[in-house]
């Protein structure tokens, strides 16, 4: 009886609590979405599977037109910035009060969770400072060689499983994104893999696990972005990250192993093993030596734990979003017959003059290409950007205030599919991009971001994405199929292609070579 009584008492609260938190937009006066659902506001489709979270902001974009307005995120009160230029005041000018993004990090308990993504305040910007020069165009450079022979080998493979003559359709997406992770593989872990010859590899098996498109992973993926007390809690009772924990060990035998044997190699690991001997990494692209430095005060204050946690969120970062822009460029070619006959004599003509030699001052000169890749991003960016209000904050013009601590929502997928921005906005048009016709809002445009916390890693995923749709264009003929748009996974955050994307290709007669 008392258990029943105690139950009623409890649940009623809750109700009431949960009740009253979605009066939050009400009671300040913020213009808010006036049919919100109780308990999951604008995640209800999220919740029930039916949408993936970056779809459910986008719907969340259509159904309004002011340029901001409240929204419930799960029970959490966040604004969503409609209007681009308001967008780029908070990332760029008022940056000061915005400059964190929210997510799950705990630096005293998880030195793993502790990457440039997450960190926070000043320790996310001596990070930024410490790691920006680790992408400069030079150290790129050197590590060019690296993609472009895993593109060879992605080439290699597809050989094999082509038939001699006709084509046969192929998941562009899934070989695509088997290179981008041969190549954080190599480029960022100093690892000598090859997952076309040899699948089961050990780094592939790892993070395998962590990019299957499943209700724990897909749950987990909103839980850091929305509930970053509860993973702490979770990590608190003993649940281990074991794909961060499995990379860190692979990272410690790479590191051992260069040090006992005295190996500069050009890669990442190089790089950030020169900042925790040295203090910093070396602006000088030429210089990649490790060595301890006895003169510097601050050396191992960067550890293993904070290689790991760098070298984790760049595999992150970094695989899906490489091999989507070089999957879904092909994947629109493959509808529009003019653009990738423009597309693959580029390429031709580009290689013919420099004696069919690719590097990567051929890759800068293919400029039709950038403008595809630029369309690309726009059609199919990451969905949202996000930030955190760091202090109360009056949006400019009005009266409203945005409280110190409330999540602040881009939605990136809205803005790059909004007529107003981009004029038919579901045709793939490459051109709009030209100098000659810049038919977009400029400040409409931000794929990698923008402001102190854009992408660091830009360059780095233009060039890849890049060299992988040249190495397939270069070697392979791309069948025109009908139009049609990719289907979104319910399971993912971004844009994951349910079922992944098909295309026909077949190998070039030789004599075209
Ligand atoms: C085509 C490829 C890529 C795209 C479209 C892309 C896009 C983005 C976007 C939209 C953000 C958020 C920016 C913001 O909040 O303002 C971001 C941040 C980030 N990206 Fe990328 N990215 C790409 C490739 C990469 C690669 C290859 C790496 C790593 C090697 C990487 C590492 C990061 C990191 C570490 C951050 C967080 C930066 C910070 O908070 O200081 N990205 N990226
Ligand atoms: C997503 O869920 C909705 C509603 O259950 C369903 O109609 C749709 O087919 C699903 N989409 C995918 C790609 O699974
Ligand atoms: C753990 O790692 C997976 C990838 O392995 C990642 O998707 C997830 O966000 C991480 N979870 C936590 C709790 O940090
Ligand atoms: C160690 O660091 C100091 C100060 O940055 C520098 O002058 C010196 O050349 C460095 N020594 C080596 C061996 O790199
Ligand atoms: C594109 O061009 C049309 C016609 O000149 C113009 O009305 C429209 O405002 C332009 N849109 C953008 C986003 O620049």
């Amino acid at each position: 009886m008392i258990a029943l009584l105690l139950f009623l008492v409890l649940g009623t609260t809750l109700y009431w609590l949960i009740r009253h938190q979605y009066t939050y937009w009400n009671r300040r006066n913020f213009p808010s979405d006036p049919d919100t659902t109780i308990p999951c506001g604008c995640l209800k489709s999220v919740v029930k599977h039916e949408k993936s979270m970056g779809v459910a902001i986008y719907d969340a974009y259509l159904k309004t037109k002011s340029p901001f307005i409240g929204i419930y995120l799960l029970f959490r009160p966040a604004v969503l910035i409609r209007d681009p230029k308001l967008a780029r005041q908070i990332l760029i000018q008022d940056f000061s009060s915005f400059h964190d993004r929210g997510v799950y990090v705990d630096e005293k308990r998880d030195p793993l969770s502790c990457n440039l993504f997450s960190l926070r305040g000043q320790s996310w910007r001596s990070l930024r400072q410490k790691l920006t020069p680790s992408f400069s165009s030079g150290k790129l450079k050197a590590m060019f060689p690296t993609s472009d022979d895993i593109g060879n080998k992605m080439v290699e493979y597809l050989n094999r499983i082509l038939p001699e003559e006709g084509g046969a359709e192929v998941d562009i997406k899934d070989i695509l994104v088997t290179y981008a992770i041969d190549i954080i593989g190599s480029v960022i872990f100093g690892l000598d893999i090859n997952s076309y010859e040899d699948p089961k590899n050990k780094f592939r098996c790892l993070v395998h696990k962590a990019r299957r498109n499943n209700i724990i992973n897909a749950n987990i993926g909103m839980l850091i972005f929305l509930c970053p007390a509860l993973i702490k809690f979770m990590v608190l009772l003993g649940f281990k990250n074991n794909t961060a924990i499995g990379l860190r060990e692979i990272l410690k035998e790479t590191i051992e192993y260069r040090e006992k044997h005295n190996i500069v190699r050009k890669d990442m690991v190089q790089l950030m093993m020169q900042l925790r001997n040295t203090g910093k990494i070396n602006e000088d692209d030429d210089n990649w030596n490790a060595k301890v430095n006895t003169t510097v005060g601050e050396e191992k204050e960067f550890t293993l734990d904070h290689i790991a946690a760098q070298g984790f969120i760049f595999y992150i970062a970094g695989q899906e979003t490489t091999s989507s822009a070089a999957a879904f460029t092909i994947f629109e070619l493959a509808q529009y017959p003019d653009l990738l006959a423009r597309a693959q004599n580029e390429v031709k003509e580009v290689l013919k003059r420099h004696n069919g030699q690719l590097n990567y001052d051929c890759l800068q000169e293919m400029t039709f290409l950038d403008l595809c890749l630029q369309e690309t991003n726009r059609k199919y960016p990451f969905p949202f950007l996000s930030r955190e209000c760091t202090q109360d904050y009056t949006l400019p013009g009005t009266k409203h205030v945005i409280e110190k601590g409330t999540p602040i929502v881009i939605p990136l997928l809205g803005i790059h599919r909004d007529a107003e921005h981009f004029p038919n906005p579901m045709t793939y048009d490459p051109d709009r991009f030209s100098p000659a016709n810049a038919n977009y809002s400029d400040h409409a445009y931000m794929p990698f971001g923008a402001g102190p916390r854009q992408c660091i890693a830009l360059r780095m995923g233009k060039i890849n994405s890049k060299l992988g749709l040249v190495k397939i264009l270069q070697n392979f003929n791309v069948e025109i199929m009908s139009k049609r748009e990719i289907i979104i996974d319910n399971h993912s955050v971004g844009i994951q292609p349910k079922g992944g994307v098909k295309i026909r290709i077949s190998k070039k007669p030789k004599s075209t070579n």
